[in-house]
């Protein structure tokens, strides 16, 4: 990989420069009180930050969050993002009230040495997200008169053709900061030759999500352990009954295919929680996965799937685990994402947790993030890295 890093960057005199820092700062809010509930994100990029700063850098950081479309919406401000990016920094951030209007200026123009200053959500402008390239670049050149250099520290969206990740680095000095260097060794070691055996858990809702990663996984992985949402349309592919849970009917017959090539690879769910409701008190029972009554919904795997994929875990050397096996966020529904969670912490290898989900149920679930090799703040993201794809935002700064 031809890339120029932060170090280079430093290495080259950084002081009174000012530095547009991409972040991924896309973290989830309460919808209720608008607080931050998980900063992983914000934290993650500190390291990129905090050098910056000490090198007497002028930071100018810009980020997206939800997605607005493309006009301001007070409900994706980044305003509460200035305020803990400022608490974690130790030093206040100064928000900017737009991305590159008279506010962005202004406030970029009256940094000091070593301050930063946070620039409103991207995607309040149509040009960040735009296919029409006139209208990307001209967002571009806005955003790149903003700064002398360029850092890309957005790992969760370097697999978005977006002005901000694509078209600015190709106006400024690029490098990569800390945080993207790092998960992409970490993801590399997965797509090179990971210890085995290397078992990957996925969950999460939706297999059509996850069907370009599992074709591209398949050859690679000793263990394919599946849960989640996505599990139920594995075993309709096998021929049981799912009640009402989550089911793609149109991806059955791919679920089948995969099955049968993959070679007993795939683990599925012997047992499920079903209940009679998508609700957090709903009555609710551990059924055998090929009973599952035809009122109920699987909301979680059962405690033997976990025993059967906590085994599997255990002797692994490399393992990867993206999406929650249930409903975590319902207690009576997290059983099956803590067991399997706590299985990949205990074991003795290589741990990747891939996702913003995934993330966030380590952190919800009160587990120790040290116990993981690595936690990515990249969710499609890190699921298209190991596909294999060509990454927009890793792309342009190798050119
Ligand atoms: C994410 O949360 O996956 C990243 O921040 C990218 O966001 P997006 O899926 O809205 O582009
Ligand atoms: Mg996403």
């Amino acid at each position: 990989m031809n890339i120029r890093t932060l170090d280079d960057l430093l290495a080259e005199e950084v002081k009174g420069r000012r530095v547009l820092v991409r972040a991924d700062l896309n973290v989830p809010l309460d919808k209720q009180t608008g607080q931050i509930t998980d900063d992983g994100r914000i934290r993650a990029v500190l390291p990129t930050l905090g050098a910056l700063v000490q090198a007497g850098a002028k930071v100018v950081v810009c980020s997206h969050l939800g997605r607005p479309k493309g006009s301001p919406d007070p409900a994706f401000s980044l305003r509460p993002v200035a305020g803990r990016l400022g608490e974690l920094l130790g030093a206040p951030v100064h928000f900017a009230e737009d991305t590159v209007g008279d506010s962005a200026r202004s406030t970029v123009a009256g940094l000091a040495d070593g301050q930063v200053a946070l620039l409103e959500n991207l995607r309040f402008n149509p040009g960040e997200t735009s296919k029409d390239e006139a209208q990307r670049g001209a967002f571009a050149d806005q955003l790149a008169a903003l700064a002398d250099a360029y850092v890309d520290d957005a790992f969760g969206a370097v697999h978005r053709r977006h002005t901000s990740v694509y078209d600015v680095p190709a106006r400024l000095p690029h490098v990569a900061g800390r945080l993207v260097l790092r998960e992409v060794e970490v993801l590399g070691t997965l797509t090179g030759e990971p210890d085995r055996p290397y078992v990957v858990v996925l969950g999460g809702s939706k297999v059509s999500d996850k069907l370009a990663v599992i074709e591209a996984l398949l050859p690679k992985v000793d263990r394919l352990l599946v849960g989640g949402g996505m599990c139920f349309t594995f075993l309709r592919a096998q021929g049981y009954e799912v009640g009402s849970s989550l089911l793609e009917e149109e991806m059955v017959e791919t679920c089948r295919s995969l099955l049968e090539r993959a070679d007993g690879k795939i683990m599925l769910p012997v047992d499920v929680v079903a209940a009679d409701a998508f609700a957090p008190d709903a009555p609710h029972d551990t059924v055998r996965a090929d009973g599952i009554p035809s009122k109920r919904v699987g909301l979680d795997i059962g405690p033997e799937t976990v025993a059967g994929f906590a085994a599997a875990l255990r002797g692994a050397r490399t393992i990867f685990w993206n999406g929650p096996m249930g409903v975590f966020e319902m207690a009576a529904f997290a059983h099956g994402t803590r067991g399997v969670a706590e299985a990949i912490a205990n074991a003795d290898a290589f741990t990747v947790v891939g996702g913003g989900d995934s993330a966030a149920a380590v952190r919800a679930l009160g587990l120790d993030e040290q116990a993981f090799s690595h936690i990515s703040t990249g969710g499609g993201a890190s699921l298209e890295y190991l596909e294999g794809k060509t990454l927009p935002g890793i792309a342009a700064l190798e050119n």
